[in-house]
């Protein structure tokens, strides 16, 4: 079986080919952060338009790269929310019509489950069950997952996300959105001893989070040396990422000794930074236990998680109606487990 995945929840179109047997196919992705990047952040309506005249080429690409024909396919998954109304439209509008078409089905895909799910994309695959650390622009979510689609929330961010304190961060440091690569390479070049910020929530006993008092602690950094902001820039960025490695650290033990388990899958935009990907991994190791993440790719927003969380939604039975139908804000804990 071979399904294709649609994802335009945001500013990144992606579409992938995923086999039943083979695995990941083939996946392409046009980004609009170069479109939105003059404005600050994502514009929707521009997002919209976007995905429109890239959705089709994509799709013709991705299966020209899968060297294959579209009839070949069983079915087209899409990325049904959460994400911008317009911009979930347009891929749930396409796979719709491509699925109508063919005669196959179309299946929704929760845009969460497709990251949390897309370090199963890598060799070796973690085993269920695990605790799942979602960090993207949006979410800040731990979730013990026992098996796929059965998602209980330990803890979120009762304010800002951490991709949405390293954007926010950035911004304040001069760098362009999204912030979270530049603001990465600034921190490589930093000491991180000259500041020290808040580790939010560290000692409330939950798995919750808070990025926003971090996000004025740094604020008040840049003021203070606002005359000099150039020579400390690479100071404060290395400290924020410290004071975000650590928090999520910390969070992250506490989810795993709640739960007795040992493996960590790291997922979402965020996951993507070095620091926080060799944080974590010290803490498995410390623990005894695993950690997983996706290739630094395949972190941010793709098609190929949609193709893969598809293809086990499509599995289980758990096809769409026929309807163009999507949920700009979706609980991942509402899903129906497989
Ligand atoms: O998962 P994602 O692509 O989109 C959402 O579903 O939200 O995450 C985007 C977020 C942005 O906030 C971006 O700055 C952050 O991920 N990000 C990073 C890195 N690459 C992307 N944050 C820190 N370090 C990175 N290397
Ligand atoms: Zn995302």
């Amino acid at each position: 079986m071979r399904i294709l995945g649609i994802e335009s929840s945001c500013d990144e179109t992606g579409v992938a080919v995923y086999d039943d047997e083979q695995g990941l196919v083939s996946h392409v992705l046009h980004t609009q952060i170069a479109m939105h990047a003059e404005y600050g952040g994502v514009v929707p309506e521009l997002a919209s338009r976007d995905h429109i005249k890239r959705i089709v080429p994509l799709v013709r690409m991705a299966v020209e790269k899968a060297d294959m024909s579209l009839k070949d396919l069983s079915a087209i998954a899409y990325t049904a929310g959460p994400g911008l109304i317009g911009a979930l439209l347009t891929g749930a509008m396409g796979a719709g019509a491509l699925a109508y078409s063919l005669n196959i089905p179309s299946v929704p895909v929760h845009h969460m489950e497709g990251h949390l799910l897309a370090p199963m994309l890598e060799t070796p695959r973690p085993e269920f069950p695990f605790v799942a650390l979602l960090i993207s622009g949006g979410h800040t979510m731990l979730i013990k997952v026992a098996k796929p689609g059965s998602y209980e929330l330990l803890g979120q961010s009762v304010d800002d996300a951490a991709g949405e304190a390293f954007d926010k961060t950035a911004k304040l440091l001069g760098l362009p959105y999204p912030g979270g690569p530049g603001l990465e390479a600034l921190a490589k070049r930093g000491d991180g001893q000259r500041f020290n910020f808040p580790r939010p929530m560290i000692k409330s006993p939950n798995c919750d989070f808070s990025f926003a008092g971090l996000k004025t602690a740094v604020l008040n950094a840049c003021l203070e040396h606002r005359d000099h902001l150039d020579e400390v820039r690479c100071d404060i960025a290395r400290a924020f990422t410290e004071a975000v490695a650590e928090t999520l650290v910390i969070k992250c033990r506490r989810a795993l000794r709640l739960t007795g388990l040992k493996t960590l899958v790291v997922a979402g935009g965020v996951s993507a930074n070095t620091d926080i990907r060799s944080s974590l991994n010290s803490l498995m190791e410390k623990e005894s236990g695993h950690a997983f993440f996706a290739r630094r790719e395949f972190c941010t927003d793709n098609g190929a998680m949609i193709a893969l969380a598809g293809m086990m939604r499509f599995k289980a039975g758990q096809i769409g109606d026929g309807a163009i139908k999507v949920f700009p804000r979706w609980p991942l804990t509402e899903l129906k487990a497989l």
